[in-house]
């Protein structure tokens, strides 16, 4: 069985709350890649995280910069590969520097960029129930992340899916 936790958010900010209490668990190095249709609410993780992480600045959508920095407790990269065109474009871009163990990263449309993830990263999947309903599914990739996300679990236990 994958290493999963399904949380429901009935509200934005609801998901950026759900987002907040995993910043805790996050450390330099970290890659979080959201998946999820337009308007899913991927932007608005990040915007809960990064809020999590100490960064004050407003997080705005990257997908027509492609990348911004933030600086929190860590310094933030919200990196939004959906208007590249193919992988060696984020090659290009300087996706190596991405793997800097200095930021936490979050990249939305992550699942098109699977190939290039290392062994251990975060995936975070939104999921349009309705309206204002959402599935946020944590699930980890890797054994480090197979066992940090018992952390996750107790954090995000209030929003814990009842199915
Ligand atoms: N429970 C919810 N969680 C998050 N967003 C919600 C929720 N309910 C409604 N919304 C709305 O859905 C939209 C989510 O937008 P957001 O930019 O975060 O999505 P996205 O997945 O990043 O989209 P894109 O693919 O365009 O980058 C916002 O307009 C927000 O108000
Ligand atoms: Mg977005």
């Amino acid at each position: 069985m994958a290493a999963e936790q399904i949380c429901v958010s009935r509200s934005p900010e609801e998901t950026q709350a759900i987002a907040e209490a995993l910043a805790p668990a996050l450390l330099p190095g970290d890659i979080v890649a959201l998946s999820g249709d337009l308007g899913a609410g991927k932007t608005a993780f990040v915007q809960g995280a990064a809020r999590g992480l100490g960064v004050k600045e407003r997080v705005t959508s990257p997908t027509f910069v492609i990348v911004r920095e933030y600086q929190g407790r860590v310094p933030v990269l919200h990196v939004d590969v959906y208007r590249l065109g193919n992988l060696r474009e984020l090659v290009e871009l300087g996706y190596e520097e991405f793997l800097d163990p200095a930021w936490v990263v979050f990249i939305e449309w992550g699942d098109a960029v699977d190939a290039l993830l290392p062994d251990e990263w975060l995936e975070v999947e939104l999921r349009r129930e309705g309206d204002e309903e959402r599935r946020v599914v944590f699930r980890a990739h890797g054994r480090e992340w197979g066992r940090r996300l018992a952390g996750v679990r107790e954090r995000t236990a209030s929003w814990k899916a009842a199915v």
